[in-house]
């Protein structure tokens, strides 16, 4: 067989970072001449980048690879990888648990693929969860999108959320630098990407890593420097990013965003629980106080913003009352969207040994009641969009309706219009919004806008 005919195939688990990571192990997959496949069953390497946020998370992964483990003994050409989160925490007990399994490799060395796989190749069973530095810019990544891309901008949290396994998978802050981030934008841009998103799990604390202070002692490069710093590469339309976190949450950056045109009015900022005790012992680093004045401030200066965010129900020793205390914020600030969750022990994390772990009974129950809540609320932030002309960056057809596209409002709206995607892809389009949902909107479009670069 030669080798343009090997195929291989990835499914990703887990957050934005995983997917950026998958696209560029694609990437690096192709240019050792393999092909996609859609389906599992018909490639020669399969891929699996793992998550472990949560214990079905984390469960989900071994199913899958039970099938192919099989599989693999009818064909034993076949080479299976485990990348990612669960690899990183699981590292040679992976092995024993899935003897079958060629390669183990964490999150950081997704960008040397290529040279694992060499030696994968020659016969070695490698497993390699080391802490490295990550190696820049080597690989071109095959983008599931040809109008939206994830730009990775700082790796790694520094952060100890005592219920949190991010840390200890995804190792210590490494932010990449200025120059390099903004030389893959003008790339994105080149090639007729409009949108990016800027990634990062904790991305406010880009560039503490990196040298130089200026004379006000603050750090040379913030986030919100180099928002100033990319925004005007030609063709990009659209800047969005995440996450946010409410400790580092600054009103310089929030002005930032009000003043650049092309960062989008959304917000995702996790704020994990509505009461200031269980925030403690989180050790999220705020109050339910700071977290409704940063809001405040962002509607303040940008009145129609969309804000979404993360929560954990049931937390070791959440009490109802506590509980409530989050039910509150949501009534509260009236969030767009709301990623809700109920609390899972992680191992090696501080929380999952706590005494006064809470029952199942009574997670699912708060994670019910706080759902039902979020979709009210979500429903209800719908509404404003009634009757008024939206700009949509057309991103795909909507696949239950193929005489429709589909693509975002600046707020990151999913709104769905009559039209074909041969002509509208990539453009964005003046939408009259005459139907809402909870979290989506349909509306008839007015006017393709011409894009003309700067
Ligand atoms: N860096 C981001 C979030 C990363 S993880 C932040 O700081 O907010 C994504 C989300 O998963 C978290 O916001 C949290 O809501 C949820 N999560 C993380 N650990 C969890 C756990 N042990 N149990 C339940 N949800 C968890
Ligand atoms: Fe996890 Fe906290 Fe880091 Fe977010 S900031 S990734 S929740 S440790
Ligand atoms: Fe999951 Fe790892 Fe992301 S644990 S949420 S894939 S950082």
């Amino acid at each position: 067989m030669t080798i343009s005919h090997r195929h291989y195939h990835i499914t990703t688990f887990g957050c934005q970072m995983n997917k950026a990571d998958s696209e560029r192990m694609a990437g690096i997959l192709e240019d050792m001449g393999f092909e996609w496949s859609e389906d599992p069953n018909q490639a020669d390497v399969i891929l699996y980048n793992t998550c472990t946020i949560r214990d079905n998370a984390e469960q989900k992964v071994y199913s899958y690879l039970g099938r192919q483990a099989k599989r693999k003994h009818e064909q034993p050409n076949l080479t299976l990888v485990v990348a990612g989160c669960v690899a990183q925490q699981e590292g040679e007990a992976l092995l024993r648990r899935v003897p079958e399994l060629d390669l183990v490799m964490g999150p950081q060395h997704a960008n040397r693929l290529k040279d694992l796989l060499q030696q994968v190749f020659d016969g070695n069973q490698i497993v390699a969860t080391e802490p490295i530095h990550i190696i820049e810019d080597i690989t071109k990544p095959r983008r599931d999108s040809k109008v939206t891309a994830w730009v990775n901008i700082i790796y790694g949290c520094n952060e100890r959320c005592t219920y949190c396994v991010v840390p200890s998978v995804r190792g210590v802050e490494q932010s990449r630098t200025p120059e390099a981030i903004r030389a893959e934008i003008e790339e994105l841009g080149r090639q007729g990407y409009k949108e990016i998103t800027l990634l990062g799990q904790n991305i406010d604390a880009y560039g503490r890593d990196l040298p130089g202070v200026t004379p006000e002692g603050r750090h040379q490069h913030t986030f919100t420097d180099l928002l100033y710093y990319i925004h005007d590469v030609p063709g990009v339309e659209r800047i969005r990013f995440a996450t946010s976190h409410p400790r580092y949450f600054t009103e310089r950056l929030i002005r930032a965003c009000a003043e650049l045109p092309k960062v989008c009015e959304h917000f995702h900022i996790p704020f994990q629980s509505g009461d200031n005790e269980v925030l403690k012992r989180m050790a999220r680093g705020y109050t339910h106080e700071k977290y409704r004045r940063i809001i405040n401030t962002i509607r303040d200066y940008m009145p129609d913003a969309a804000i979404s965010a993360d929560a954990i129900v049931g937390f070791p020793t959440e009490t109802e009352a506590q509980f409530e205390n989050t039910l509150k914020l949501v009534e509260d600030i009236g969030f767009d969207q709301l990623n809700t969750a109920a609390y899972s022990p992680r191992p090696g994390t501080p929380a999952a040994v706590w005494e006064d772990q809470l029952s199942e009974e009574v997670k699912s129950d708060r994670l019910q009641r706080l759902n039902h809540l979020v979709a009210i609320k979500a429903a209800e932030r719908s509404q404003r969009y009634m009757g008024r002309l939206e700009e949509v960056l057309v991103e795909d057809q909507n696949p239950k309706d193929k005489t429709q596209v589909m693509g975002r409002t600046r707020t990151n709206r999913l709104t769905f219009f009559t039209g074909d995607i041969h002509e509208l892809k990539g453009k964005l389009v003046k939408v009259k919004i005459t139907e809402v949902r909870a979290f989506s909107l349909t509306g008839e479009p007015v006017e393709v806008r011409e894009i003309v670069s700067v």
